[in-house]
């Protein structure tokens, strides 16, 4: 695919998919504050502006912190069309544009139309944006391949939501891989289909998927402990989180994973997810084997406790550990 360094292009590629951003239903929680009609200058100034991954202090309310957060529901068709748009041809001259030359955010906007480019697949059956939507969340789905099996299925895996992605140091249910640009090249040919990614095409992916954040969280601090204002239940749960439930041994504070993979009686070694954002990215483990939070909450318990030879919890703890995972 030409590689254009024209602000304008892109800027032009990331109109045109932003009907897309609005087919997420999933994270309608955090689109409380979306205002009635954004301009389109504004939401493409919100795609473009570079993003920390992780702010310093979060906001204390809940509010939308990435790209979808902005955009208005609508139900527009994918935006896979906008690499045929006339404004890509109009402009050929200009795309001979190296990567290194693109800014961070002229990058990720291409990366944002690349997203929700079927062209990316085999038959342009699917985008990412099929099963991470365009705000890179998860579609709650289980797949092999791209064909949806039942939740539990042993060799199914469950799309991981993109939020924190930048942060993470190994990509995959198995930590397969060690990188970012393998995880997503290995997904474009292995679970695609789809031809060879360019360089090109994989940098301007990457920038885009780093730019991806976990919305701000009132109850929680960046150093996981519960801010004073948490409710009861988040902060006796952070107490068994850090005690007798053993979970922080391996979702280690403050990013919640760990390196290393383990087994934990779910079919082999997996690594340690992060749990930011657990609240809303049901079904749980790598094949989506409990539908809940609570009874996933429970196995980890279960296993912890067999392992450590150590207590169960009571119904009353499951509740507030529940609660304070799902507040991360
Ligand atoms: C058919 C659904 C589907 C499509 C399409 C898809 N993904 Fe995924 N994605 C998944 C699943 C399932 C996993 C977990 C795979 C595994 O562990 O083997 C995943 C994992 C990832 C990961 C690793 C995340 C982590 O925390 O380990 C990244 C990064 C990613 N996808 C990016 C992309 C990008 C970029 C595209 C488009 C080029 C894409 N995905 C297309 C379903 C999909
Ligand atoms: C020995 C290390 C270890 C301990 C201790 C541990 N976990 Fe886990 N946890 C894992 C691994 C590994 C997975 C992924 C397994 C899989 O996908 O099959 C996981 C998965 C999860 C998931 C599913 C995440 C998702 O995105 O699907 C939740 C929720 C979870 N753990 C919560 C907890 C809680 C709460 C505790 C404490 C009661 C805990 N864990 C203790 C290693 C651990």
């Amino acid at each position: 695919m030409a590689f254009t360094g024209l602000r304008s292009v892109v800027l032009c590629l990331g109109l045109l998919t932003l009907p897309a951003l609005a087919a997420d239903k999933s994270v309608t929680p955090y689109l409380s504050v979306v205002p009635e009609k954004p301009s389109l200058l504004q939401r493409l100034a919100s795609v473009l502006r570079p993003k920390p991954v992780r702010a310093a202090e979060p906001a204390h309310k809940a509010a939308p912190r990435h790209v979808a957060s902005v955009a208005k529901k609508s139900k527009a068709p994918p935006a896979a069309v906008a690499t045929e748009t006339p404004a890509l041809s109009t402009t050929v001259g200009a795309a001979m544009t190296s990567p290194a030359q693109l800014s961070e955010a002229d990058l990720a906007a291409k990366g944002l139309a690349l997203f929700n480019d079927a062209s990316l697949s085999g038959g342009s059956k699917a985008s990412c944006a099929t099963c991470h939507f365009s705000t890179g969340h998860t579609n709650n789905k289980t797949y092999v391949g791209l064909d949806v099996v039942a939740d539990g299925d042993p060799n199914g895996r469950n799309t991981p939501t993109l939020w924190g992605v930048g942060e993470r140091s190994v990509f995959g249910w198995q930590g397969q891989a060690a990188t970012l640009e393998d995880s997503i090249r290995g997904i474009i040919v292995n679970r695609m289909k789809g031809p060879e990614p360019s360089k090109e095409t994989l940098a301007a992916l990457i920038a885009y998927v780093k730019t991806l954040n976990y919305p701000a969280n009132w109850q929680v601090r960046e150093d996981g402990t519960p801010r004073e204002d948490a409710s009861p239940a988040v902060k006796r749960g952070f107490e068994l989180y850090v005690g007798d439930g053993g979970c922080g041994t391996c979702h280690q504070l403050p990013s919640f994973d760990k390196k290393s993979k383990d087994d934990i009686g779910t079919g082999g070694k997996f690594k340690v997810p992060t749990l930011h954002a657990a609240a809303s990215t049901a079904p749980y483990f790598h094949d989506g084997r409990t539908a809940s939070l609570r009874d996933a909450v429970k196995l980890m318990w279960e296993f912890y406790a067999k392992k450590m030879e150590s207590r169960l919890p009571t119904e009353a703890e499951l509740d507030d550990l529940t609660a304070y995972v799902g507040a991360l």
